[in-house]
Formats: C-alpha cells, structure tokens, sequence
C-alpha cells in the first residue's frame, strides 16, 4: 500500500509494533499520532518545515555542559511545570515543588546555620528562616536545605565567572535537631532567563517577556523522606503574574518583611533595615 495522507499515520505506527518495551512502544504510538495530527492541522510548507529543523538544530547546539537549552525550551513551553503537575498530583499538605531550572550546574558549598550565601555585599540584607518537618508535623533534624539564587543584580555566579566569586548566592545548610535552618543573603531580585539563544528568538518572535519573579531555589532533603525542590517567591514581586517558566504556585510566596530594628539585625549579624523571610518545608515520607 502507498504511503499517502490517509495511510501514512497507521504505517508509521504500524512500523513500531515491534517494539519490545511496552511503554516505549506507548509512548512512540501516541507521538506519532500527536505530532501527525499536529502536520496535518498545520499544513507547513517545506520552507516552515525546514525552518523547524534549523529552530531544534540551533537549540540543541547551544546544550554544553553549562549550558541546556532544551530544557529552557520545556521550560517556557510550560512542558516542565506540566510533567511536574502530572507527577504530584496527590493532595497532601507537603510542600509544592517547582522548576529547578539551569543553575544548579553546581554544588553548593557546605555553610553553618546562620552564615551568609552573599559573597558580595551589595545588595538588601536578607534573612530567611524555616523549618524542616514530616507530614505529621515532627521536626526533621539534620535535613539537608541546598539553597541558590541571583545576585541582587539578577544573576547568577555561574553567570559571571571572574565577575562573582564561585559559591556567590549558594550554600548546603544541615538544619538543626529541630529541622530549623536560618541564613543570610540578599534580597533577590526578579531576573530575565538567558535570551542569548534560540529560546531567546522564540520570546522575541513572540512578543514574550522573558522575566522571573524574584526568587531563592531550595532543595530539601531528609532521610526516609521525599525530597523537593522548589522557590521561595517574594510577595509582590514583578512578574509573578506572568512567570516566563509558569512555575509560581502560590502556596510558594512569602513576605519579605522590612524590619528596622538594631537589635533583630544585630541579632543575624546584618544591618538594620534588613529583609526577614519565614518559610517552613513540609516533606512527605518516602514509599
Ligand atoms: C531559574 O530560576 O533559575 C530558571 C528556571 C527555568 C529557566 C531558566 C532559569
Ligand atoms: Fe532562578
């Protein structure tokens, strides 16, 4: 039988049936019958098509060890935040997870409770502060709290090498017998995804921002628990309408309360006015 319009759908999965795997022969099923449903509605011309291949080309040239672009496209498709959606879907009290975007390419230096991320001392003094519990409320002492963000400038270390010091804006914190952690750092300001690439070009053609909220990235862990990785968003910061990666929940945002009181910095070993934020991690147990 020719391959034609009306065969050409059925012959292409036809060829798959073969596959051993189960789940991959699902998956490359559906995807056939997706993306020829996708050429069909879409009709595009040899120069669209071409223009398609040169498009996933010139992304996958822009992936090196620093750098996924990739996954930046998942990411402002909202792909990312839907896989994410799919596989938390039970209801529980735990904390929400996000995105982990591209910048945790490193690993965090070791600090003590209380230390500063900020290497730099520019910006707002901030001082965050939690607790690390299980679903039944018990405190999780020794849980691993792996924190990152950008300068107050709204970039990140690996961002500027030579410009900040490595570790600027990171640090792996060991909480303490109550799961509390608290550090200081700098107020974090809302901050454009890289835009120098082929991700860039579909924001631009599009007329989309490319802009996050100001945010802190944290990955909390315990043993015998589920891990997560997730934001700190900052109440009332730009964009958190309209996140370029769709990865504000709102159960994630905080105040980012001003205190002008000598003696709470004193008490953080910061200068008055500083920023307290107050976010507490809930993890679910594991199995
Ligand atoms: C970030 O927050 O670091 C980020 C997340 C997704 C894409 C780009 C950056
Ligand atoms: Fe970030």
């Amino acid at each position: 039988m020719d391959f034609t319009e009306e065969t050409a759908t059925a012959a292409v999965e036809a060829s798959f049936a073969g596959t051993a795997d189960p789940r991959l022969r699902e998956i490359l099923g559906s995807l056939v019958r997706h993306l020829h449903g996708f050429v069909r509605e879409v009709e595009p011309t040899f120069g669209e098509w071409e223009a398609a291949v040169g498009f996933l080309t010139a992304t996958g040239q822009r992936c090196d060890d620093q750098r996924q672009e990739f996954i930046l496209l998942s990411d402002v498709l909202g792909v990312t935040m839907l896989v994410d959606a799919i596989n938390h879907r039970k209801a529980s009290e735990a904390t929400e997870s996000t995105v982990l975007g591209p910048f945790h390419m490193v690993e965090s230096p070791p600090r003590e409770l209380g230390d500063t991320i900020d290497l730099v001392g520019t910006g707002q003094p901030c001082v965050v502060t939690g607790q690390v519990r299980s679903l039944d409320g018990h405190p999780l002492g020794g849980a691993l709290v792996d924190v990152w963000q950008a300068d107050d400038h709204g970039f990140y270390d690996v961002q500027q090498p030579g410009g900040q010091p490595p570790g600027n804006g990171r640090g792996l914190f060991t909480c303490d017998d109550q799961g509390r952690f608290w550090f200081r750092t700098v107020t974090p300001s809302p901050y454009p995804i890289p835009t120098d690439g082929p991700v860039g070009g579909l924001l631009t053609a599009t007329g989309r921002h490319p802009y996050r909220p100001a945010h802190i990235h944290l990955i909390v862990a315990a043993g015998g628990h589920l891990p997560v990785t997730t934001h700190i968003f900052v109440a009332g910061s730009p964009y958190l309408g309209s996140d370029a990666v769709f990865a504000v929940k709102q159960s994630l945002v905080r105040d980012f309360t001003e205190i002008d009181d000598p003696g709470q910095a004193a008490a953080y070993g910061v200068e008055a006015p500083f920023r307290h934020a107050s976010f507490d991690v809930v993890l679910q147990p594991a199995g």
